[in-house]
């Protein structure tokens, strides 16, 4: 049996699976469940003992164990998307060019979406480790507000990425989710 995707191949697509998993998940808590002003207003709603201060304080340390994840989940983030580059530029690119007008249309496609996947995850990088190191104070507020549109790019492209597999499954690439994990390419063929 032939191997389609390496074993490093496959390893970071899981990693990057993985990390960006958890940190849509703490960002999507940060921003909502664990919003900082909303426990707060929680806190104020069953106390009026403490001064808002503490009630923030509270607030950020209840969360504090939740976002060291995304902080941590960001190195390894940064570390797989650097090594998937290096690999890209070494192996060659590995999904279909969106520039290539010889290949059909459902596999630029295909390629379009991992195009947009590899920019909007350079855009949350850069602009995740600007905030924690403190670049451009002056455009904080916008820099944040950029980052924080994962909220929307991550599941729009987890939306496409599961309907292509789907797609891929059911038509002309049978078995290409386990080629993913076990990099066997599949008898069905
Ligand atoms: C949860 C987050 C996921 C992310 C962020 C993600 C990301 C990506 C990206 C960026 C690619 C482009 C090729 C590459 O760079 O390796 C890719 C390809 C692929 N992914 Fe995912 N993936 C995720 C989940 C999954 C799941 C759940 C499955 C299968 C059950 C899957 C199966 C595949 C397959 C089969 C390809 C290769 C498609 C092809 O070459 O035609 N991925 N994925
Ligand atoms: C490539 C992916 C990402 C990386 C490397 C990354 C990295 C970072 C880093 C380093 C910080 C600063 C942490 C600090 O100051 O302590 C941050 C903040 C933040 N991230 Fe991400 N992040 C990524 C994706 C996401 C996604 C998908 C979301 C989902 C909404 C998200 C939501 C947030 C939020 C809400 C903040 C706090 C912003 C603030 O109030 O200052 N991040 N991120």
């Amino acid at each position: 049996m032939k191997t389609k995707f390496t074993p490093l191949h496959r390893f970071l697509h899981w990693t990057i699976a993985v990390a960006m998993t958890v940190l849509y998940g703490t960002g999507f808590l940060r921003m909502y469940w664990l919003n900082k002003h909303k426990m707060v207003d929680i806190i104020a709603s069953k106390t009026q003992a403490l001064p808002k201060e503490e009630m923030t304080e509270i607030a950020k340390a209840i969360r504090a164990p939740m976002w060291e994840w995304h902080v941590s989940f960001a190195y390894v983030m940064v570390f797989a998307f650097l090594v998937r580059i290096i690999y890209m530029i070494a192996k060659g690119i590995k999904f279909p060019s969106l520039f290539n007008s010889k290949l059909p249309m459902k596999e630029r496609l295909q390629g379009s979406i991992y195009l947009f996947f590899y920019v909007f995850v350079f855009v949350s990088m850069f602009t995740g480790v600007s905030l924690k190191q403190g670049f451009f104070p002056e455009m904080k507020d916008s820099i944040e507000t950029v980052h924080k549109l994962g909220i929307y790019w991550f599941p729009i492209f987890i939306l496409l990425h599961i309907a292509g597999i789907l797609i891929a499954e059911y038509t002309n690439k049978k078995g290409i989710s386990s080629e993913m994990i076990s990099g066997k390419e599949s008898d069905l063929k």
